[in-house]
């Protein structure tokens, strides 16, 4: 079975091959919906309101992918409208992809096949380095 590691949270737990990135982390009592302005407002957001549940549509369970990107399911159209496209009101989700590129994920999104270690709310510097690289 693939093994799954919350980098921050320091956890590591197996899930079934093609499971749901977000599901198996909310087994593991991981909560990855951020709050608007990534952070704020976060308890809200592990609410029954407070996201999507899994629908791509709010952006609030974005994750980095650290290690074995390829070990996950491409991403999905939906993650292309929220990281690429102006559609969706919620900007945030846009800068965070400048920032880290492909890295960046719905964790909501990504069916795991392989072993992946992953950051759960990833800061977002909009006047680093990064950010206009
Ligand atoms: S839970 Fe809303 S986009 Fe993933």
């Amino acid at each position: 079975m693939p093994t799954v590691k919350f980098v921050k949270e320091n956890v590591e737990i197996e899930v079934p091959e093609g499971a749901n990135l977000r599901r198996e982390a909310i087994r593991a009592g991981i909560p990855l919906n951020l709050g608007f302005l990534n952070g704020f407002g976060r308890r809200i957001n592990q609410s029954f309101v407070g996201n999507c549940h899994g629908k791509g549509v709010c952006g609030t369970c974005r994750v980095l992918i650290t290690k074995g990107a390829e070990n996950v399911s491409q991403p999905t159209m939906t993650e292309k409208l929220q990281f690429k496209t102006v559609v969706i009101p919620d900007p945030i989700p846009k800068f965070a992809y400048a920032q880290y590129g492909d890295q960046l994920r719905l964790a909501c999104q990504v069916k795991v096949f392989g072993d992946i270690e992953v950051e759960s709310d990833p800061p977002i510097d909009l006047f680093g380095e990064k950010f206009y690289a």
